[in-house]
């Protein structure tokens, strides 16, 4: 392993060098799942954005491709989303042959620098030989700056409009609120409604939102929207907010007012569920950025920056009396699992730096343990009460921001059962309850973890060495 790959992952996914933050334009078709990415290849901090682009079969094992799109004269390429045109509404293949398009942010930064308003606005680019190749629409901008800044990240889905035609649906953030546009056709856009600018978080500039039918446990179907916000986050900086409500092919009405938020770390930003999923995958599927704007570009790996979330499985579930989204790791995982490790004495030495730890809870008020390395430091991990959290505090490299030594914290006022923690290099992902309650967060030990110990409150604890194929 040589110095510049230290905290490389090994079965999250990461740019092969240079800069990555959201992902974009997900998307599924014939067996395989698309990530394309924003990617600036020429710098490990943020720039002149592209989309990157990495298939993969299993979630687990991803595969780099070709740059799906370059930047051109009418700006860089921001976040965005692609569909599936099964119908060739579009007219951009053949019905034989029907395409994928993207649709995306142009921002244009001549404009901006030159101080202009209306820098921003919505292009497409599609492929007709399943995500290989990407070309863009001659007709861009399909829509246009409507007056506002920050107009931006279009997620694209398919739905049945008021009038009851099948419709594409585009969800787009606009500065402190949703806009919600419908075309028949991906090239013409008109505005339907406008949601949220006096509901939800608004402590700094709504992004990358996403709009998806669910069944709540009692088989209602419910619409649930995200809408990343940073700053303003929990626990500062980025994070990403939703609401259940329902959606009536025009307008999004919350079922209450107050956000909830889908991950209570610092560390999972911008994420989007992937389209045209097989029938087989009755779950939304769900990934996000690992990292936060309050330190991403100075984060001490050094010829690439951020890695993915692990996909994750969405449901409803129902605590306290009110619906709630919780976030399950893909199965799939688990066929990377070697024979599981037990804790002795408390104690449980780690085989590797990606692995996975599991147990269940016995004092759903009161657990713990820390995993360490040969230099003291630590993460640790506890519930007092009804908080559960995580400490990065003494947990290896911390100088680079003065955010982000901390303790992370959130309540979780229901019964906590169960705990699996994915850990790879730099990262941890907390899944109590099978991701009722869901922390992510990263951190730069200055050498291997060694040992999980001090454990507590727990039975069963076991490790899983994670290996990739
Ligand atoms: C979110 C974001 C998006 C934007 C992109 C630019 O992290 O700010 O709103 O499209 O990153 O790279």
């Amino acid at each position: 392993e040589s110095t510049n790959e230290k905290y490389r992952p090994e079965y999250h996914f990461t740019p092969p060098f240079g800069w990555m933050n959201d992902p974009n334009g997900l998307v599924y078709q014939d067996g395989i799942y698309h990530l394309f990415y924003q990617y600036y290849p020429d710098s490990t901090v943020w720039g002149p954005m592209h989309w990157g682009h990495a298939t993969t079969q299993d979630l687990v094992s991803w595969y780099h491709e070709d740059i799906g799109l370059y930047p051109d004269s009418l700006g860089y390429i921001f976040s965005g989303s692609a569909v599936f045109d099964a119908e060739n509404s579009s007219e951009l293949g053949t019905d034989e042959n029907p395409p994928l398009v993207a649709i995306f942010t142009y921002h244009d930064m001549e404009s901006e620098r030159a101080g202009n308003e209306d820098y921003q606005s919505q292009g497409i680019a599609f492929s007709t030989d399943k995500g290989k190749t990407w070309t863009k629409y001659e007709g861009n901008p399909v829509l246009p700056n409507q007056g506002i800044r920050d107009f931006r990240d279009p997620k694209v889905s398919r739905i049945t409009n008021i009038n009851g035609e099948k419709v594409w649906l585009m969800t787009l953030a606009v500065k402190d609120r949703i806009q919600f546009y419908e075309s028949p056709d991906l090239k013409n856009w008109n505005l339907l409604s406008e949601f949220g600018q006096t509901i939800g978080a608004h402590g700094g500039v709504w992004e990358c939102p996403d709009l998806i039918p669910m069944s709540a446990p009692n088989g209602d179907q419910k619409w649930i929207l995200f809408v990343s916000i940073n700053p303003g986050g929990p626990q500062k900086g980025s994070a990403t907010q939703y609401f259940i409500g329902d959606f009536d092919g025009k307008t999004f009405t919350p079922d209450d007012e107050q956000e909830q938020w889908i991950d209570w770390g610092t560390d999972n930003y911008a994420g989007v569920t992937w389209s045209n999923l097989p029938e087989s995958r009755t779950n939304p599927l769900f990934i996000g950025w690992m990292s936060n704007w309050q330190y991403a570009q100075v984060v001490p790996t050094e010829s690439w920056r951020s890695a993915m979330t692990i996909p994750r499985e969405l449901e409803l579930f129902e605590a306290n009396g009110k619906l709630h989204l919780k976030s399950i790791p893909v199965p799939e995982i688990k066929d990377l699992r070697s024979a599981p490790i037990q804790a002795n004495d408390g104690i449980i030495p780690l085989p590797s730096q990606s692995f996975e730890f599991q147990a269940e809870i016995s004092n759903s008020t009161d657990f713990g343990f820390e995993v360490s390395n040969e230099k003291g430091e630590k993460l640790v991990f506890s519930k007092d009460g009804n908080e559960f959290s995580i400490d990065r505090t003494q947990s290896g490299i911390i100088d680079f921001n003065e955010d982000f030594a901390k303790k992370i914290s959130a309540n979780m006022d229901w019964e906590a059962k169960s705990i699996r923690v994915f850990f790879d290099a730099h990262s941890t992902e907390v899944f109590i309850n099978e991701g009722e309650l869901t922390m992510t967060v990263i951190s730069f030990p200055s050498s291997p973890w060694k040992n999980i110990e001090n454990i507590h409150g727990l039975d069963n604890s076991e490790v899983y060495d994670i290996k990739n194929k």
